[in-house]
């Protein structure tokens, strides 16, 4: 049993698959940033935070990471555009190769607002990959250097990524068929409230 009701995922792209397409993801990334200075893997949060832990592990290169975090306005499945930086990067990143790690370019506006403003910091260079992307969806051409896998316009949760704030550590990237939050009924908190006197 878990704690989100598999009969209402279908899943998307399951554990096994994820893990085939990062690995030739970092042996790619391992090829084309071989001896060319220092590298620092910037991690979008949190939608990324486990594509960031496979995805460095598959890096065979010496690296640094730091993290990022932005929030856009938007409702529960789509984003405004209307970015606004909620946690900044802890390091410089002047003179160095940077690899922006992102879990999802949907419409690309979050992409475009950090792309725009890591690139007045100076690195040596700037690219992105992303483990998904929903082309059908793109409201600005955003240039994604490594993509794990392009995905139909729905709404995935899992591996990292949320609905309301879950599903992040399910282990698989699945569509919520259920047009509800899909969890597992029986892992419901039963506590019940001390009754006031
Ligand atoms: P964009 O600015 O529209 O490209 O949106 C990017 C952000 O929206 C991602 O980093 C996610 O946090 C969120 N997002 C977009 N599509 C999905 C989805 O299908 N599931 C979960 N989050 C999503
Ligand atoms: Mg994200």
């Amino acid at each position: 049993m878990t704690f989100y009701d598999q009969s209402k995922i279908e899943t998307l792209i399951s554990q096994e698959t994820l893990q085939s397409r990062i690995n030739a993801l970092g042996a790619q990334i391992t090829q084309d940033y071989l001896g060319q200075g220092d590298v620092v893997l910037v991690c979008v949060l949190k939608g990324s935070y486990l594509f960031l832990a496979d995805l460095s592990r598959a890096i065979d290169l010496p690296l640094t990471v730091d993290f990022i975090s932005v929030s856009s306005y938007g409702n529960d499945y789509e984003s405004s555009g209307v970015v606004r930086m909620v946690h900044d990067l802890s390091h410089s990143i002047e003179n160095k190769h940077v690899l922006i790690v992102e879990d999802i370019i949907d419409t690309g506006l979050t992409m475009s607002y950090l792309l725009a403003n890591l690139q007045t910091r100076k690195p040596k260079s700037l690219k992105v990959v992303s483990l998904l992307h929903k082309p059908s969806k793109a409201k600005t051409h955003v240039q994604i250097d490594y993509l794990g896998f392009e995905i139909p316009d729905r709404f995935v949760i899992g591996y990292g990524l949320d609905f309301h704030n879950q599903f992040r550590n399910m282990p698989y990237i699945g569509v919520n068929l259920s047009g509800d939050i899909p969890l597992n009924p029986a892992y419901l908190s039963t506590k019940t409230e001390p009754s006031q006197v």
